[in-house]
């Protein structure tokens, strides 16, 4: 089969001889590592998914039964803009990069490899998810989740096959090396090596880390550099989904937690088999501080960089900004000095890490009040909460320091005998892990979480999702 048959696309594929013997060499090697590395015992199963077949706002994704191994990984970039343009940084204002800048090409294809990684490592992370699966449509929003971070890695080596030589094969060919978790060629970013073993943590994964993907993206979807703004732009399509299927789920456990406190006079909701909310408290107090770490450190000179050079706006650097090249202005954050938190002026430029961050922290607060609300729907006085944003951080200025949820500064010691209260135990693990029975009759649900609102695509929630 010709290869741009089996790769949809927009790039001209069938006319670029260079890119075709590129991904030709790679193709195999990525479908070993799905093999070796997808999702776990159900490859030959019709799943129904949805693949990218255009990048039209009006049917872009084609739904039918598909075996994962033949899912239609395709290329897609939304259509170039006439007259594209540099749209912040010291090239303000001068012509898009068609091609990678000299001076630039080391930290692009850093950019790059950076976001790349994290599309095959949760594949990873997650794949041994589908033996536990609470419904037929949960399944299936696993897989969809999995093939399209499959497509999200190809749209990061299409830009390292297409516009870097070398080094940018190379750097493709790694992509398929490291392995989540593994101490000897870990993922890049930690939240990335850590076990995502069951349906809890995969549903706070995806609403907290895949969210860090969204505000990414969106940065990087405003570059100079255009190939890659128009991939981002339209891996954001499909993102969405995917932080869907976190925070319904999330939702879902916390409204069904909340019928069986009802339940139970005593409201453990243990002994009927549902998830207790400061479980659930204690996975969020987990996954949100692993996914503020993968916005880098507060104070960067990194993120200056890449804005001067036009290669990371900021979120809707357009809409929402009207000076584009932000070289004064400064921005006032908390740091620790002398064992104590104080205000620290840096300049603006080396704060947009941070200030990225704080975009993505109010997203999440809307995941919260929804949350928030299925409990108070319920009846509930108990409320969930995010943890302050220094909390059981691994990079930046806070890293080494200890907090409590609040974001006082504590020490070691007191961290160390409260952090049973604040983070998933072994046994708060175990317990998750026992409720973790499958459930693949379609229309049933497992005890510990509540149906969706609705199915996937008009399909009502007992349509067969996946053929077992
Ligand atoms: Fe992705
Ligand atoms: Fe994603």
């Amino acid at each position: 089969m010709n290869l741009y048959d089996r790769i949809p696309n927009n790039v001209n594929l069938s006319e670029d001889k260079r890119l075709q013997r590129a991904l030709e060499k790679w193709l195999p090697n990525f479908l070993s590592w799905w093999h070796d590395m997808g999702p776990e015992g159900f490859q030959q199963k019709d799943v129904w998914l949805r693949t990218a077949v255009d990048v039209g706002s009006e049917g872009w994704a084609h739904f039918d039964y598909v075996k994962m191994p033949d899912y239609r990984w395709g290329i897609f970039l939304e259509p170039s803009q006439a007259d594209a343009r540099v749209g912040f940084g010291d090239n303000y204002g001068a012509p898009a990069y068609q091609e990678v800048p000299g001076e630039f090409r080391n930290a692009l294809r850093r950019i790059i490899v950076t976001q790349g990684d994290t599309e095959p490592a949760s594949v990873e992370q997650q794949r041994r998810l589908g033996h536990t699966c609470p419904s037929l449509y949960d399944l299936r929003n696993l897989f969809q989740v999995n093939v399209e971070e499959g497509r999200h890695l190809w749209a990061m080596v299409y830009l390292l096959h297409g516009y870097f030589g070398r080094d940018g094969r190379d750097e493709a060919d790694a992509l398929l090396e490291r392995r989540s978790g593994n101490p000897d060629k870990p993922r890049i970013l930690e939240a990335f090596n850590q076990p995502c073993d069951d349906w809890l943590n995969f549903y706070a994964f995806t609403m907290f880390t895949d969210r860090d993907g969204k505000y990414q993206l969106s940065a990087l979807a405003e570059s100079g550099f255009e190939p890659l703004a128009r991939t981002c732009k339209f891996m954001l399509t499909e993102e969405a989904h995917h932080m869907f299927v976190g925070d319904t789920g999330l939702s879902r456990v916390v409204k069904r937690t909340a019928q069986l406190m009802k339940q139970n006079p005593s409201e453990d909701v243990r002994s009927l088999g549902g998830i207790p909310l400061d479980i659930v408290q204690k996975y969020i107090n987990f996954w949100f501080s692993y996914s503020l770490d993968l916005f880098g450190g507060e104070i960067s000179s990194n993120s200056a960089d890449f804005f001067a050079a036009g290669l990371k706006g900021r979120f809707k650097e357009q809409d929402q900004y009207t000076d584009h090249v932000a070289a004064e202005g400064s921005f006032t954050m908390l740091v620790v000095e002398d064992g104590k938190l104080a205000p620290r002026e840096v300049p603006l430029r080396n704060a947009l890490n941070e200030i990225l961050r704080g975009e993505y922290v109010k997203d999440c607060e809307k995941g919260l009040a929804r949350w928030n609300k299925a409990l108070a729907d319920e009846g509930l006085a108990q409320r969930l909460y995010l943890p302050n944003v220094r909390f059981h951080r691994h990079v930046g200025e806070y890293a080494g320091h200890y907090f409590d949820l609040d974001g006082q500064l504590i020490t070691k010691e007191e961290f160390e005998q409260k952090k049973s209260d604040w983070l998933p135990t072994i046994e708060d693990r175990e317990y998750v892990g026992s409720l973790m029975k499958p459930v693949t009759e379609p229309g049933k649900i497992a005890n510990w979480i509540a149906p969706p609102a609705t199915g996937i695509k008009g399909k009502p929630f007992e349509f067969e999702y996946v053929r077992l």
